[in-house]
């Protein structure tokens, strides 16, 4: 596990833009695992920056994200088919057809799942995931639960990523109350994994890293990845497992 304390938010942005920046670099068709939520975005601006001054090509990057809310159309809003095309896909070069996420209209969840994961593994895997953590210790949608589910499944989300969430939407009861979130053995099986977490997640954080390896905090798995980067404004220690 490689730990980075980034000053700020501005700090985290640019350092992780800077990991992205050097794996498209040197692999321009890389596999980007993307991420939502508020916590990448600075790093996305900082990749659009970039790409504007000519430093960046994403013609032949592919992206598959994380996951995708259920029943909400790609055009809504709150969708992060829109997320991910209003803060990165249509500010640079990326081709509209290596833009992947899950459909959370699908009408058959369980074929749109078994063929997300079939889509990944058609890519030889992801090369380098991007992930935030929820209050709650999940990664994607992963929620906390008696077991970690290992393939692209739906999810009910937990009650704190509702209200975690809420912030978004005009009111907590417009939340979704499910989502399909690629599971444990896509993300584990990434080749690298970036982990982004404001000071807000420090508690969780710790607990993450550096405590038992549980269902319950989804994050724990990551423990085990042999290539695990963490940039965070927060002040975490403990002892890392060694890898
Ligand atoms: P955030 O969400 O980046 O908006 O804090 C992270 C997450 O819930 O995975």
């Amino acid at each position: 596990m490689i730990f980075v304390k980034a000053n700020d938010y501005d700090d985290l942005s640019r350092k992780a833009a800077d990991l992205l920046y050097d794996q498209i670099l040197f692999k321009p068709d890389s596999v980007l695992g993307l991420a939502t939520g508020s916590t990448p975005v600075g790093a996305y601006q900082y990749l659009v920056q970039r790409y504007r001054r000519g430093e960046l090509d994403f013609s032949q990057t592919r992206s598959v994200n994380l996951d995708e809310y259920c029943g909400l159309p790609e055009d809504d809003p709150n969708s992060y088919h829109t997320f991910m095309r209003q803060n990165l896909f249509d500010l640079v070069n990326f081709c509209p057809k290596n833009c992947w996420l899950p459909n959370g209209m699908a009408a058959d969840k369980g074929a749109e799942c078994k063929n997300y994961d079939r889509l990944i593994r058609s890519f030889g895997g992801i090369d380098l995931q991007v992930l935030g953590i929820g209050q709650n210790g999940h990664i994607g949608f992963n929620e906390p639960a008696d077991c970690f589910t290992m393939g692209t499944h739906e999810v009910f989300l937990d009650q704190q990523t509702i209200r975690d969430n809420a912030r978004f939407f005009s009111s907590p009861q417009m939340v979704p109350i499910s989502a399909l979130t690629t599971g444990i053995r896509s993300i584990l099986q990434a080749k690298k994994i970036l982990l982004l977490a404001g000071e807000e997640k420090t508690e969780i954080l710790k607990k993450a890293l550096f405590g038992p390896v549980t269902p319950r905090v989804p994050a724990s798995i990551l423990q085990l990845h042999p290539h695990l980067v963490v940039i965070t404004t927060g002040t975490v220690t403990g002892n890392v497992r060694g890898n």
